[in-house]
Protein backbone atom coordinates (compact mmCIF):
# COMPACT_ATOMS: atom_id res chain seq x y z
CA UNK A 1 0.00 0.00 0.00
CA UNK A 2 1.80 3.41 -0.89
CA UNK A 3 0.97 6.58 0.82
CA UNK A 4 -1.68 7.52 -1.47
CA UNK A 5 -3.49 5.01 -1.04
CA UNK A 6 -2.96 4.75 2.79
CA UNK A 7 -4.11 8.62 2.80
CA UNK A 8 -7.24 7.89 1.28
CA UNK A 9 -7.87 5.04 4.40
CA UNK A 10 -7.64 7.84 6.35
CA UNK A 11 -10.13 10.12 4.51
CA UNK A 12 -12.46 7.50 5.01
CA UNK A 13 -12.04 6.96 8.81
CA UNK A 14 -12.18 10.68 9.18
CA UNK A 15 -15.81 10.45 7.84
CA UNK A 16 -16.65 8.49 11.04
CA UNK A 17 -14.74 10.98 13.92
CA UNK A 18 -17.29 11.89 16.37
CA UNK A 19 -16.70 15.63 16.87
CA UNK A 20 -19.44 17.61 18.68
CA UNK A 21 -17.25 19.74 20.63
CA UNK A 22 -14.52 20.18 18.50
CA UNK A 23 -15.60 19.74 14.87
CA UNK A 24 -12.44 19.16 14.06
CA UNK A 25 -12.35 15.88 12.42
CA UNK A 26 -9.20 13.31 11.78
CA UNK A 27 -8.87 10.24 9.98
CA UNK A 28 -5.90 8.03 10.38
CA UNK A 29 -4.67 4.92 8.92
CA UNK A 30 -2.31 2.84 10.16
CA UNK A 31 -0.19 0.17 7.95
CA UNK A 32 1.16 -2.99 9.87
CA UNK A 33 4.44 -4.58 8.81
CA UNK A 34 2.60 -7.56 7.47
CA UNK A 35 0.41 -5.47 5.60
CA UNK A 36 -2.76 -4.57 7.55
CA UNK A 37 -4.48 -1.62 7.77
CA UNK A 38 -6.00 -0.21 10.83
CA UNK A 39 -8.10 2.96 10.75
CA UNK A 40 -9.08 5.58 13.66
CA UNK A 41 -10.82 8.53 13.50
CA UNK A 42 -10.73 10.70 16.35
CA UNK A 43 -13.54 10.18 19.23
CA UNK A 44 -14.90 13.03 21.73
CA UNK A 45 -16.82 13.24 24.99
CA UNK A 46 -18.65 15.48 26.82
CA UNK A 47 -16.35 15.78 29.55
CA UNK A 48 -13.50 16.61 27.66
CA UNK A 49 -10.39 14.83 29.23
CA UNK A 50 -11.55 11.24 27.64
CA UNK A 51 -11.09 12.46 23.81
CA UNK A 52 -8.99 10.12 21.80
CA UNK A 53 -7.11 11.12 18.57
CA UNK A 54 -7.44 9.38 15.56
CA UNK A 55 -3.95 8.08 15.76
CA UNK A 56 -4.45 6.70 19.10
CA UNK A 57 -7.45 5.13 17.86
CA UNK A 58 -5.98 2.94 14.95
CA UNK A 59 -2.74 1.83 17.53
CA UNK A 60 -5.25 1.10 20.17
CA UNK A 61 -7.19 -1.03 17.88
CA UNK A 62 -4.34 -2.57 16.06
CA UNK A 63 -2.36 -3.45 19.54
CA UNK A 64 -5.51 -4.88 20.89
CA UNK A 65 -5.58 -7.47 17.95
CA UNK A 66 -2.35 -8.66 18.58
CA UNK A 67 -0.45 -6.19 15.76
CA UNK A 68 2.63 -4.06 17.27
CA UNK A 69 5.15 -3.56 14.27
CA UNK A 70 4.54 -0.68 12.16
CA UNK A 71 5.75 1.04 9.03
CA UNK A 72 3.98 4.01 8.66
CA UNK A 73 0.66 6.12 9.58
CA UNK A 74 -1.13 8.51 7.44
CA UNK A 75 -3.19 11.21 9.13
CA UNK A 76 -5.66 14.39 7.77
CA UNK A 77 -7.68 16.49 9.31
CA UNK A 78 -9.77 19.50 9.30
CA UNK A 79 -12.41 22.09 10.69
CA UNK A 80 -15.59 19.99 10.09
CA UNK A 81 -13.81 17.36 7.95
CA UNK A 82 -12.49 20.01 5.51
CA UNK A 83 -8.76 19.95 4.81
CA UNK A 84 -6.52 23.03 4.85
CA UNK A 85 -3.34 22.51 6.67
CA UNK A 86 -1.26 19.71 7.33
CA UNK A 87 -2.74 18.01 10.39
CA UNK A 88 0.53 16.73 12.13
CA UNK A 89 0.26 14.23 14.91
CA UNK A 90 -0.52 15.76 18.90
CA UNK A 91 2.49 15.05 21.42
CA UNK A 92 0.78 12.53 23.10
CA UNK A 93 0.46 10.35 19.48
CA UNK A 94 4.11 10.42 18.92
CA UNK A 95 4.93 9.39 22.37
CA UNK A 96 2.82 6.77 21.80
CA UNK A 97 3.97 5.65 18.52
CA UNK A 98 7.23 5.75 20.04
CA UNK A 99 6.46 2.87 21.95
CA UNK A 100 6.34 0.53 19.04
CA UNK A 101 8.90 2.03 16.36
CA UNK A 102 11.74 2.64 15.00
CA UNK A 103 11.84 6.11 15.40
CA UNK A 104 14.09 6.91 11.91
CA UNK A 105 11.98 3.78 9.83
CA UNK A 106 8.57 4.78 11.11
CA UNK A 107 6.73 7.03 8.40
CA UNK A 108 3.84 10.04 8.78
CA UNK A 109 2.13 10.55 5.75
CA UNK A 110 -0.17 13.84 5.74
CA UNK A 111 -1.90 15.32 3.47
CA UNK A 112 -3.38 19.51 2.65
CA UNK A 113 -6.18 20.95 1.48
CA UNK A 114 -4.52 21.70 -1.75
CA UNK A 115 -3.64 17.81 -2.59
CA UNK A 116 0.32 18.14 -1.37
CA UNK A 117 1.47 15.17 0.85
CA UNK A 118 4.37 15.05 3.34
CA UNK A 119 6.36 12.32 4.68
CA UNK A 120 7.78 12.42 8.16
CA UNK A 121 9.94 10.27 10.15
CA UNK A 122 8.90 9.85 13.56
CA UNK A 123 12.50 10.79 14.02
CA UNK A 124 12.02 14.15 12.99
CA UNK A 125 8.77 15.21 14.77
CA UNK A 126 9.99 13.46 17.84
CA UNK A 127 13.56 14.00 18.41
CA UNK A 128 15.82 12.74 21.29
CA UNK A 129 12.99 10.57 22.33
CA UNK A 130 12.53 8.78 25.33
CA UNK A 131 11.14 4.88 24.81
CA UNK A 132 11.31 1.31 26.05
CA UNK A 133 14.86 1.02 26.03
CA UNK A 134 15.75 3.42 28.91
CA UNK A 135 13.99 1.40 31.36
CA UNK A 136 15.97 -1.43 29.96
CA UNK A 137 18.68 -2.33 33.14
CA UNK A 138 21.51 -3.54 30.07
N1 LIG B 1 -6.94 15.43 17.05
C1 LIG B 1 -6.63 14.22 16.50
O1 LIG B 1 -7.45 13.31 16.45
N2 LIG B 1 -5.39 14.05 16.00
C2 LIG B 1 -4.45 15.05 15.90
O2 LIG B 1 -3.38 14.80 15.39
C3 LIG B 1 -4.75 16.39 16.40
C4 LIG B 1 -5.99 16.51 17.19
C5 LIG B 1 -8.31 15.64 17.55
C6 LIG B 1 -8.47 15.70 19.03
C7 LIG B 1 -9.75 16.49 19.16
O3 LIG B 1 -10.85 15.59 19.02
C8 LIG B 1 -9.73 17.42 17.96
O4 LIG B 1 -8.81 16.87 17.04
C9 LIG B 1 -9.32 18.85 18.29
O5 LIG B 1 -8.12 18.86 18.99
Amino acid sequence: MDRTALLNEAKKAMGFAYTPYSHHKVGAALLTADGKVYSGCNVENAAYGPCICAERTAIVKAVSEGNTKFKAIAIVGGMQGVLRSFCTPCGVCRQVMREFVTPKDFEIYVENGEGEQKTFTLEELLPESFGPENLSED
